[in-house]
């Protein structure tokens, strides 16, 4: 965990391009102070001038210039004057405070959340593989509501509480020194209480913001994963695991929420014996008539009291939630600091259109750092030529694919486009160089056509459908009720395997790309359409260069030159359409 000072100071400079917001935020809510000091003076005024015979108070003397001559009259309707305009002045303060608290935090929010967004969408495959997408769903959608939190209701109600506390304090030391003083003395206790338990419910909350995640990632997986989970039988386990994993976060949480209630009962008791000596005390002073304190002015003291535990008990609640808040801001903190693996040169060189000529030298890569994947690969992929890759499944042929995307950088070794390392392209220009087919489809919860037009964005209706009959899934889109506007569900599961397949190649074709990289493309489909499919991509790949992956050697009786990877390594190399016979 990051030390709170250094989150305190990130969360400045995270809040600079809304200082003026928020400053206007506490303006608004620091008006509410001298409405909640004033809001006791007309029972006061009541008790002591009207109902008793004390001298008029010095403020009222301003309105006369003989005090003596106030009717008891005029001095009832000032009282209720005082209440009535006390009141829809603090109930107008109300309303501005939401208004402006609201206004000015979403905003934040908002930002905030695409900042993380966009932060995430910056960071490499490998993070994404490691942390999950619900840990990420659940920082973008709750730990980025933290720093509206703080900036604009917990951090202005902490301080607007604590002056409210001040004002109280200076206003029964005008009142009545001594017992100002026996009020106060609660106040190192207050202080002590809030010091031990704020580091612990700090580390709680972390703690519950951790394990909900972890919950929440479980219960996603599984749901998504619900024909293997039914294929297995394996609902009831499912269900066990799911209850358990939210019953740790929900003791997690039950365990912050009794430490806080233990402070706040803390709080509470230190408040109720003050107020007993404050009142013993004070009835003995306006008894005894030998000090400046009036029975309006113990009244006063008493509602202060009463109405200080709400302000402490705010500081007290606020204190709690800056240490939920700071444990939030330390898991949006980590993203924003996560540096991606794949990181953008400096001076990156753009690249419009590469030739296509694509090198591996000597690249090694591992995962982890002990178990290497790739060991010593080095090949040529000549501008307009088919290299095909065959091997054992975990040889190393998707991680192939992926480094020649730069979705990882070799560990070793180097790889270069058109002669120049990979690392030194932006990153967007180089990935544009390539239209690819993925091993695993994922097609995005639309229709049919846009999953298509995802290529290229711009893409005409005539595209599309010239796309789909090279990849041979326009006869089955247009035998679809909706057609092409048909709804392929979440990550295309109402299609079937070798439907979202030719989608996915499809999408290729519609690219216009220098290279291609074809990962197992026609592994889900018959023989017969595999031919046709690899028919047509003969004309694709014509002026192109092409990179693809297969299990069987039929498929690669298109390319040029075949090479073989063993655990990682390059078993063997056949040249010049070795399959086409
Ligand atoms: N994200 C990852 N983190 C750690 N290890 C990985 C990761 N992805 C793959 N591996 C490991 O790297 C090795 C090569 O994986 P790769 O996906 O490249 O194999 P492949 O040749 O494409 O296999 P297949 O024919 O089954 O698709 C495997 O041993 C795999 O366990
Ligand atoms: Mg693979």
């Amino acid at each position: 965990m990051r030390e709170e000072g250094e989150i305190m100071g990130r969360l400045l400079s995270e809040l600079r391009p809304y200082m003026l917001s928020i400053l206007s935020v506490f303006a608004v809510s620091l008006t509410a102070i001298p409405l909640a000091l004033v809001s006791p003076l007309p029972i006061k005024i009541i008790v002591d001038n009207v109902l008793g015979t004390q001298p008029l108070p010095g403020y009222l003397r301003i309105i006369t210039t003989n005090p003596s001559q106030v009717s008891v009259q005029a001095l009832v309707v000032i009282a209720i004057g005082i209440l009535v305009v006390g009141t829809v002045l603090t109930n107008g303060q109300q309303l501005l405070n939401v208004w402006a608290t609201n206004k000015v935090g979403n905003r934040i929010t908002l930002e905030t959340r695409a900042r993380l967004f966009r932060q995430m969408q910056r960071l490499s495959i490998l993070y994404h593989d490691t942390k999950g997408v619900t840990d990420s769903t659940y920082r973008v959608q709750y730990d980025a509501l933290w720093l509206q939190l703080l900036a604009v209701d917990t951090l202005p109600t902490l301080v607007t509480s604590v002056f409210t506390v001040v004002g109280m304090i200076l206003v029964m030391l005008v009142l009545d020194w001594e017992l100002a003083l026996i009020a106060m003395a609660v106040a190192p206790f207050m202080l002590l209480f809030t010091f031990v338990y704020r580091q612990r419910l700090r580390a709680g909350w972390k703690k519950v913001k951790t394990s909900e995640s972890a919950a929440m990632s479980g219960a996603q997986e599984s749901l998504s994963a619900s024909r293997v989970v039914k294929a297995f039988g394996q609902e009831e386990r499912e269900n066990e695991q799911f209850f358990s994993r939210y019953s740790e976060s929900a003791r997690a949480a039950l365990k912050v929420f009794v430490e806080g209630g233990v402070y706040n009962l803390l709080m509470g008791l230190v408040t109720a014996v003050g107020l007993a000596a404050v009142l013993y005390v004070g009835i003995g002073h306006v008894q005894s008539g030998t000090g400046t304190l009036t029975l309006g002015g113990l009244l006063i003291v008493n509602y202060y009291l009463t109405q200080i535990y709400g302000p402490l008990r705010d500081v007290g609640k606020r204190i709690i939630d800056v240490q939920k808040a700071f444990a939030g801001m330390d898991r949006f903190l980590e993203i924003l600091d996560e540096e991606p693996d794949v990181k953008e040169a400096p001076n990156a060189l753009q690249l419009t259109r590469a030739n296509g000529r694509v090198v591996f030298e000597d690249v090694s890569f591992s995962y982890q750092q002990e178990h290497s994947v790739l060991q010593n690969v080095s090949f040529v992929l000549e501008p307009g030529s088919c290299l095909g890759v065959v091997g054992p499944t975990g040889s190393g042929k998707t991680t192939l694919s992926s480094l020649t995307l730069r979705f990882f950088d070799p560990t070793q070794g180097k790889i270069t486009l058109d002669g120049v390392d990979l690392r030194q392209y932006k990153v967007a220009d180089l990935r544009n160089q390539f239209a690819v087919v993925l091993q695993d489809t994922v097609l995005f919860s639309t229709t049919i056509a846009e999953n298509i037009r995802f290529a290229k964005p711009k893409a005409s209706m005539n595209e599309i459908v010239t796309a789909a009959k090279a990849a041979h899934v326009h006869e089955f889109i247009t035998s679809l009720p909706d057609g092409y506007d048909t709804l392929v569900g979440e990550r295309g599961m109402r299609l079937s395997g070798g439907e979202r397949q030719r989608v996915s190649i499809a999408r290729a074709f519609l690219k216009d790309a220098p290279i291609l990289i074809l990962d197992e493309p026609t592994s889900a489909l018959d023989i017969n359409t595999e031919t046709a499919i690899l028919d047509s991509m003969q004309d694709l790949m014509r002026g192109r260069t092409t990179l693809m992956i297969a299990h069987r050697p039929s498929t690669l009786r298109n390319c040029d030159t075949i090479v073989t990877l063993e655990n990682g390594r390059i078993g063997g190399m056949e040249g010049m359409k070795v399959a086409s016979a």
